[in-house]
């Protein structure tokens, strides 16, 4: 049921995939439903925070109650992010952010016989959490980690790497967590502790990470 327990706070979520354009209609993209990020949106207005959901490339559609800033690219939502961060109080980036690009997307559609369709030159993007992270003031800043073997210990480096509060690792080999799933299985990892979670719904698992965020300031 609805709460206050999270009154006062102004979170911003990360959601969803990216979209980055090799040509006019052609990008590379990943499998993110939106499902993490949208249900941490859903729980965190429902428990009283106001919240600011930015929305990449997802099947999931965005909770009442939120406002929503759709975006596209990795560019496009570290923008977008970043102006929203500024009046918040806590960021959680859930999405699945393209680490490469298309270093010089074509402005005409690539064809067969006339472009060099075999190689695609690609850049890095900017990393939105650690950029944050490291601006982060007093505000709570939480990570996901998307591993496929030994979760905790790639989560832990990721942690230290990026500077930020919490990682939530989710295992994305199994069919019953990760991408596109209803439910997620995640570790709860800070620089002092690390807590194996049950398998959880999405709404669970958020309600659960939403009060350890908020505890952290305590
Ligand atoms: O959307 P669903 O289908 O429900 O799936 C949920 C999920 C598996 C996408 C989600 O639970 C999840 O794990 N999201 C993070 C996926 C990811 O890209 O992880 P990563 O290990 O590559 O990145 C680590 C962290 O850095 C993440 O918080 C990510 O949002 C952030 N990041 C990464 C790269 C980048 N350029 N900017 C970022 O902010």
């Amino acid at each position: 049921g609805a709460t206050d327990a999270l009154a006062g706070e102004r979170i911003v979520i990360t959601a969803g995939g990216t979209h980055e354009p090799i040509d006019p209609v052609r990008y590379i993209g990943n499998r993110s439903s939106g499902k993490m990020g949208v249900a941490l949106a859903r729980e965190a207005r429902a428990m009283g925070a106001h919240v600011t959901l930015v929305l990449g490339p997802a099947t999931e559609p965005a909770p009442a109650g939120v406002d929503v800033v759709p975006v596209e690219t990795a560019a496009q939502m570290l923008e977008a992010t970043q102006a929203a961060f500024s009046r918040a109080t806590m960021l959680i980036c859930a999405a699945a952010v393209a680490d490469y690009r298309p270093a010089k997307p074509a402005n005409r559609k690539l064809k067969k016989g006339i472009d060099d369709l075999e190689s695609i030159q690609l850049e890095q993007t900017d990393d939105i959490l650690a950029r944050l992270s490291h601006d982060r003031g007093d505000r709570i800043v939480i990570g996901f980690a998307a591993e496929t073997g030994n979760p905790i210990d790639y989560a832990q480096q990721k942690l230290v790497r990026k500077g930020c509060d919490a990682i939530v690792a989710n295992d994305v080999s199994r069919s019953d967590s990760g991408f596109g799933s209803d439910t997620n299985k995640a570790w709860w990892i800070t620089a002092h502790a690390t807590e194996e979670l049950p398998l959880l719904s999405k709404s669970e698992l958020a309600r659960t990470l939403l009060i350890r965020a908020h505890d952290l300031r305590s």
